[in-house]
C-alpha cells in the first residue's frame, strides 16, 4: 500500500487531498497544529499528529516509509501580515524541515511543494504562465518564493526529489476564508457581501476538487524539478463574483466596500495552465457558475 504525509490536513485544501488520497487506498499520515485547522474536516482514517511542522526529528519520523510527501501547512496571506515573525518562521523554516526529512530517508519521499500563484505579484502578462518573473508584494508571498527557491537549490546540490505546484484562488466546500465562500455567506444571511477596494479587481478561482486533482497528478518522479500553475485562465472580477453568489442565493447583489488592505497588491489575476495541460492531461472540470448553481460551496461552509 502507498503511504503519503499530508501537512496541514486539518486545513482547507489538506482536508480533501487526505480524502481523494483514502478513496484511492493510500494510507495517510497527517500534521496539523491547528492553528486555523478544524478537526472534524479530518477523516478519522488519516494517522494525524498535531505538531508543528517546524519540528525537524518529528518531521523526520513522520517522513519515514511515506512514498510522497504533500506540503501544504502554511500561515495564510492574513495570518502572514499580522503576525510576521511567527509566519517568516512556518513558512520558511517549515518547507525547509520537510526539505530535510525528505532527505534523511535512505529512499527520499517525492516531496510535493503546495506553492501560490502568488509569487507573480502583479504580472504583467495575463494570462501568467510560469515562466514570469517572482514579484513579492506580501510577506507570505516573499516565504513562497524563498521556499521555492530553498527546495529547488536542494534538488541541485542534493538531489531532493521536489515537485511545485502554484494553484489560483482556491475555492470549494469548506473554505472560510476566501471570497466565494464569505460572499455567499453573507448572501444566505441576508446581508450584503462585503469587497474590499473597488470590486474591480480579478482572480482565477480554481475549485478544490480540480486542484486535489491537479496536485495529485504531479506526484510522480518523472516531474521532479518542474512547477505547475493550477488555474482556469479565466479572470473575474469581485462585483461579477459577488452577482454569481447572488444568483446563486437567489437574492439581489447588494454589496458594501470597505478599504483594501495593504497585503493586496494584484489588480489582475489569471493563469496560464498550459504546462499542466500538456504534461499532466490536467484541466479544469468544475466552472464556477456550475459549482454555485449546484450550491456545493455554501452547504459545506455551514458545516465545516
Ligand atoms: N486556498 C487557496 O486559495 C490557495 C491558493 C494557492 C495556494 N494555496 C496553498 O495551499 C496550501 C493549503 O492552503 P489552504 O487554503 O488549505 O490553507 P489552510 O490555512 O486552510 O490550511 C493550512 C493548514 O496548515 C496548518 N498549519 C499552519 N501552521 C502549521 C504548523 N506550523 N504546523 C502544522 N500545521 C500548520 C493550519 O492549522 C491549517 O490547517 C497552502 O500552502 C497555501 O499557501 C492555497
Amino acid at each position: 500500500m502507498k503511504r503519503a504525509l499530508v501537512t496541514g490536513c486539518a486545513g482547507f485544501i489538506g482536508s480533501h487531498l487526505c480524502r481523494a488520497l483514502l478513496a484511492d487506498g493510500w494510507e495517510v499520515r497527517g500534521i496539523d497544529d491547528f492553528s486555523v485547522g478544524v478537526a472534524g474536516r479530518v477523516s478519522s482514517d488519516v494517522e494525524m499528529v498535531i505538531g508543528d511542522v517546524c519540528d525537524a526529528p518529528l518531521m523526520r519520523s513522520l517522513a519515514a516509509g511515506c512514498d510522497v510527501v504533500y506540503h501544504l501547512a502554511v500561515r495564510n496571506i492574513m495570518i502572514s501580515a499580522d503576525d510576521v515573525e511567527d509566519s517568516w518562521r512556518v513558512n520558511t523554516l517549515g518547507p525547509g524541515s520537510v526539505y530535510h526529512a525528505a532527505l534523511a530517508q535512505a529512499h527520499p519521499p517525492l516531496v510535493v511543494f503546495t506553492s501560490s500563484v502568488s509569487v507573480y505579484g502583479q504580472a504583467d502578462v495575463i494570462p501568467t504562465p510560469e515562466s514570469a518573473p517572482y514579484k513579492a508584494g506580501n510577506p507570505y508571498t516573499a516565504a513562497k518564493i524563498a521556499a521555492e527557491l530553498y527546495g529547488l537549490s536542494l534538488l541541485r546540490l542534493r538531489d531532493l526529489p521536489l515537485v511545485i505546484v502554484r494553484p489560483s484562488n482556491v475555492y470549494g466546500p469548506g473554505h472560510r476564508e476566501g471570497p466565494v465562500n464569505r460572499f455567499l455567506a453573507r448572501y444566505a444571511a441576508g446581508q450584503p457581501a462585503i469587497i474590499e477596494g473597488n470590486g474591480q479587481a480579478t482572480r482565477d478561482y480554481t475549485y478544490v476538487a480540480d486542484v486535489v486533482r491537479g496536485i495529485r497528478s504531479t506526484a510522480s518522479r518523472e516531474y521532479v524539478g518542474q512547477i505547475f500553475n493550477l488555474g482556469t485562465g479565466k479572470e473575474v472580477s469581485l462585483l461579477s463574483l459577488a452577482g454569481l453568489c447572488a444568483d446563486a442565493v437567489g437574492c439581489t447583489a447588494a454589496v458594501t466596500f470597505v478599504p483594501q488592505r495593504a497585503y493586496e497588491t494584484v489588480a489582475r489575476r489569471a493563469m496560464d495552465a498550459t504546462r499542466a495541460r500538456i504534461a499532466l492531461g490536467w484541466k479544469p472540470l468544475v466552472s464556477l457558475e456550475d459549482s454555485l448553481r449546484q450550491s456545493t460551496c455554501i452547504s459545506a461552509a455551514d458545516v465545516l
